[in-house]
């Protein structure tokens, strides 16, 4: 394979084969590019196998996704749902979308994910739903947050963006709460540029998120609309090109995982380096390489210096409950988030990479860390 990436290293790019190409110029010279079509059959069909749920919802990105579970869940104005202030801000605005509050709760160190024990401390009676994002391609803790969302009687959301194909306790992310939504933008594990799908076993949810996705519109009346709906569809096109992607997942997957490995090998027991931790129930989806570093200025210091020779790098995302639109609505400090904040730095990350990026970009952090 040659290097496209001879002239500098981006923090990730898209993987797309021939298998691709043929799909999306079959479904163009089939004329089927709206949203309906053979490709969204087959993708619903085969990412529903692989997530081992029932039913597959595909949208047109991973934020509408989340939207459309709230919604067909009935979330509203005066709710509350507990998310992680650690996460892409998609999780938080899909709240507000609903006009009900997000609740912002710490990660946990031994997972990145959201920390159950603060979930169980923020539960009020207005509280309706838990979203466990399944943070940089590990799985949250299910269990202890099944067992609350059945105790207090709320809905348990897995946001699965960054985890597709990931396992907890044997069991793969998408099936492991009531409902679990996926991005599939262009930098994540499978990709059709911009796109999403939910996935339940639950076959009255996936009804009312279907009519909710196509404007509100009766399956069995033609522009008899019983409610306000949205247009959240995904294209045949799209789909034509997440069925060429989900052909070579195994071997996509595994150059992930090889990359991750080379990384692990350059920074294991290097001081100054804290890897991700990974539960010994959990199987991660190599999404996004991140490791933290001793503090913000150290993490910027190697950021630039590596920048400097060409590689892109992405600081951990802000936490949320510091951002404008939601500050100040946080009771309590957040530690380990905001630890993340402050020194975490993702890696370039892609199935499409030569073999010899990781260890080129390993060098070159080691080089870069503080004498
Ligand atoms: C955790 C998480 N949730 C939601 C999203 C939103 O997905 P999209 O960009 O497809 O709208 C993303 C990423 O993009 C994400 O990382």
């Amino acid at each position: 394979m040659t290097s496209p990436q001879a002239d500098g290293v981006p923090v990730s790019m898209p993987d797309l084969g021939p298998e691709e190409a043929d799909n999306v110029a079959d479904a163009v010279r089939s004329t089927w590019i709206s949203s309906a079509g053979q490709y969204l059959d087959t993708f619903e069909r085969e990412f529903g196998r692989l997530c081992e749920t029932e039913h597959v919802v595909p949208v047109s990105n991973g934020t509408v996704a989340l939207h459309l579970v709230l919604e067909a869940l009935g979330v509203g104005a005066g709710d509350e749902v507990i998310v992680p202030s650690m996460t892409y801000i998609a999780t938080a605005n899909a709240v507000s979308y609903c006009g009900a509050t997000p609740v912002f709760v710490d990660i946990s160190a031994d997972t990145w994910g959201i920390d159950p024990g603060a979930v169980e401390a923020a539960i009020t009676p207005r509280t309706v739903a838990v979203i466990a994002v399944h943070l940089y391609g590990h799985p949250a803790d299910m269990d202890p947050l099944r067992a609350l969302a059945d105790q207090h009687g709320l809905a348990l959301v897995e946001d699965a963006a960054e985890a597709p194909f990931a396992e907890y306790k044997g069991r793969r992310a998408g099936s492991l709460g009531d409902v679990a939504t996926f991005s599939f933008y262009g930098n994540k594990v499978v990709t059709s540029g911009e796109g999403g799908a939910v996935t339940t076993n639950d076959a009255a949810l996936a009804a009312r998120m279907r009519l909710l996705r196509g404007q509100g519109m009766d399956p069995e009346r033609r522009y008899w609309f019983p409610v306000i709906g949205y247009n959240y569809r995904l294209t045949n096109v799209a789909a034509a090109l997440l069925c060429g992607q989900l052909s070579r997942v195994d071997e996509m997957l595994a150059r992930r995982r090889a990359l991750y490995a080379t990384y692990d090998e350059h920074f294991r027991d290097v001081p100054g380096l804290t890897l991700q931790p990974v539960a010994d129930w959990a199987v991660t989806t190599p999404w996004l390489y991140g490791l933290l570093l001793d503090d913000a200025e150290t993490r910027d210091r190697v950021a630039g210096r590596l920048t400097a020779q060409g590689i892109d790098t992405r600081p951990f995302f802000v936490p949320i409950h510091t951002l404008p639109p939601y500050r100040g609505r946080c009771a309590s400090e957040l530690p380990v988030t905001a630890r993340l904040g402050d020194c975490g730095l993702s890696l370039p990350t892609s199935s499409a990479f030569a073999p010899d990026v990781a260890a080129r970009v390993a060098s070159a952090v080691l080089r870069g860390l503080p004498a």
